[in-house]
């Protein structure tokens, strides 16, 4: 595939690991990976027809330790712009995607590392993660997202707390504060990831692809228009051969083949 910070791998069952890989630099995002990401996101992943998505890192000590400092200490103001528009795009992509995406958290997840994990679905955390968001101790703050989708998972108090003192918090506090989903031992961070993941691909892609959009949409809607959303994704889903599929299955006693139609 030709890439050079970035590596994916299809698993069976459709599911893909796309795995951060600058190690050196506990996998630092540069404009080139960033840059690689997209490609992958926007040209590759739609033929590839995924059920699930895992993002991780390189290495036995970071998920994603951020931006890279010694590329954008180096930047004018406009290449910083097209640089954080870049960064954007991409956690758009993965946010909106229609395939489920999962971060495997196997280490540090700081700034925009921490801003990756929160574009992807669910979060999951090795007991030795440390994640936090340190901008303000470099004279800049969470650009890549992070001040807006911290606030929608944690609320305005402890993205203040979070985002003011560039503190980072360790796997169980991320935990209790309902930052990441799962932690686990450092050593099974991708088997509960794959085991994450497998579960996801058994179901009914449609009825996963719809609600991601329920969910994602909804959420940036007053109730009112989001109950009609719902409402309005929920017959569509009714609609599909899979509803059928899934619905006789259990009927019947078997487990359903869902074939995404
Ligand atoms: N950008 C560029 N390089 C980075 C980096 C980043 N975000 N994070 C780590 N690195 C590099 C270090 O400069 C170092 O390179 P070197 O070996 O050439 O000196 C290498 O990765 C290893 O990091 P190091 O700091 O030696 O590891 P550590 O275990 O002592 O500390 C951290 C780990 C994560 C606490 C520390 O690297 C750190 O604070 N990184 C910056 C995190 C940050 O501010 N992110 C937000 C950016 S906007």
């Amino acid at each position: 595939m030709g890439f050079k910070y970035i590596q994916f791998q299809k698993e069976p069952n459709n599911i893909g690991v796309l795995t951060v890989n600058r190690p050196n630099v506990l996998n630092a995002l540069n404009w080139d990976t960033l840059g690689e990401f997209k490609v992958f996101l926007e040209d590759i992943l739609p033929g590839e027809e995924l059920k699930a998505l895992i993002v991780t890192g390189a290495g036995e000590k970071a998920f994603v330790a951020g931006a890279d400092i010694a590329q954008m200490n180096e930047m004018k103001e406009r290449d910083f712009q097209e640089y954080v528009d870049t960064a954007h795009r991409v956690y758009e992509l993965i946010e909106n995607g229609s395939c489920p995406s999962i971060a495997a958290i196997n280490g540090y997840a700081l700034g925009g590392g921490c801003e990756l994990a929160l574009a992807c679905d669910i979060r999951i955390a090795s007991e030795k993660a440390r994640l936090g968001f340190p901008e303000v101790k470099l004279g800049i703050f969470p650009g890549w997202g992070g001040t807006q989708r911290v606030t929608r998972v944690l609320g305005l108090g402890k993205t203040k707390e979070l985002v003011f003192t560039g503190e980072m918090i360790d796997a169980n506090e991320a935990l209790r504060i309902g930052l990441v989903e799962k932690v686990v031992p450092h050593d099974e961070v991708m088997k509960e990831a794959r085991d994450l993941a497998g579960e996801i691909a058994k179901r009914g892609p449609i009825a996963v692809r719809m609600s991601k959009t329920a969910i994602n949409a909804g959420s940036e809607m007053d109730l009112q228009k989001a109950l009609l959303l719902e409402k309005t994704l929920v017959s569509l889903c009714f609609d599909s051969e899979d509803r059928v599929e899934g619905m006789n299955a259990f009927l019947e006693k078997r487990e359903p083949l869902f074939t995404g139609r």
